[in-house]
């Protein structure tokens, strides 16, 4: 670690679920009692946007509740540590921003952040409790939706381009608590990997980044990255 001069960190949902947030997938897993179809696709906030929306409140009001837990706290003095730091989160809770990250790229968008599908009025709550964020534009009346990446829709091109553009200069690539089946983190540490950067996995479980791995630390987040940095 210590040999490093150019880190990247990429974080999935398992980072955040020592802070209460559910991940998508294994027990306890979002995706477990609501089908992604129904909630997180254009088409169907196009069906039924009451139904979209009224989960996005709920799901926002878990995140604006939540505090970083000791593994976003690590990450945060990862940045502050390397002067070439880039942080890559599929997370849309905010967390890593509140353990004080500025170098990062949310990948999937945030949670509370939202924008009109007819005038692009955009509004950012900025993870505050007060997270009634409306289902009708203010300014036209249309429908706000969540500034979430749903299923079906395309990353925002620039900013995957900066992340491809760091990993293949970075000497150490720290991949937290994602299980791979959203492949993007796969494809971004394979990159890294092919330009000689070291990967690491932190994750209880297997999981489609422990396979190109050069090592997995088996255990919650939240216990072994702060001892990593001790
Ligand atoms: P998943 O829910 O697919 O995977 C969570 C991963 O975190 C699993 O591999 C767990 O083993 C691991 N995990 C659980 N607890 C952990 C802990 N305490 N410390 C470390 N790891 C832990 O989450 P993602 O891979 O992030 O997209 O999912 C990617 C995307 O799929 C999400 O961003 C979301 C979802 O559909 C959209 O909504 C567009």
């Amino acid at each position: 670690m210590h040999a490093a001069h150019s880190l990247a960190v990429i974080t999935g949902a398992g980072i955040s679920s020592e802070s209460g947030v559910p991940t998508f997938r294994g027990p306890g897993g979002l995706w477990k009692n609501h089908r992604a179809q129904d909630l997180a696709t254009p088409e169907a906030f196009a069906r039924n946007p009451q139904l979209v929306h009224d989960w996005y409140c709920w799901r926002r009001e878990i995140c604006a509740k939540a505090r970083p837990n000791p593994a976003h706290e690590a990450v945060a003095r990862l940045e502050k540590d390397y002067k070439e730091f880039l942080l890559i989160t599929q997370n849309v809770d905010g967390l890593h921003r509140r353990a004080g990250n500025h170098k990062l790229i949310e990948i999937h968008g945030n949670i509370f952040k939202s924008y009109c599908t007819a005038c692009q009025h955009h509004l950012d709550q900025n993870a505050s409790p007060a997270i009634a964020l409306p289902l009708d534009c203010s300014q036209c009346g249309g429908r706000m939706r969540p500034d979430i990446v749903w299923f079906g829709e395309g990353y925002n091109a620039a900013q995957v381009e900066m992340a491809f553009t760091f990993l293949k200069s970075a000497d150490l690539v720290i991949v937290i608590g994602t299980s791979g089946m959203v492949p993007m983190p796969v494809y971004l540490a394979q990159h890294a990997a092919e330009a000689g950067a070291r990967i690491l996995d932190i994750n209880p479980d297997f999981s489609a980044v422990t396979k190109i791995a050069d090592l997995h630390l088996i255990g919650p987040a939240g216990l072994i990255m702060p001892k990593l940095l001790a």
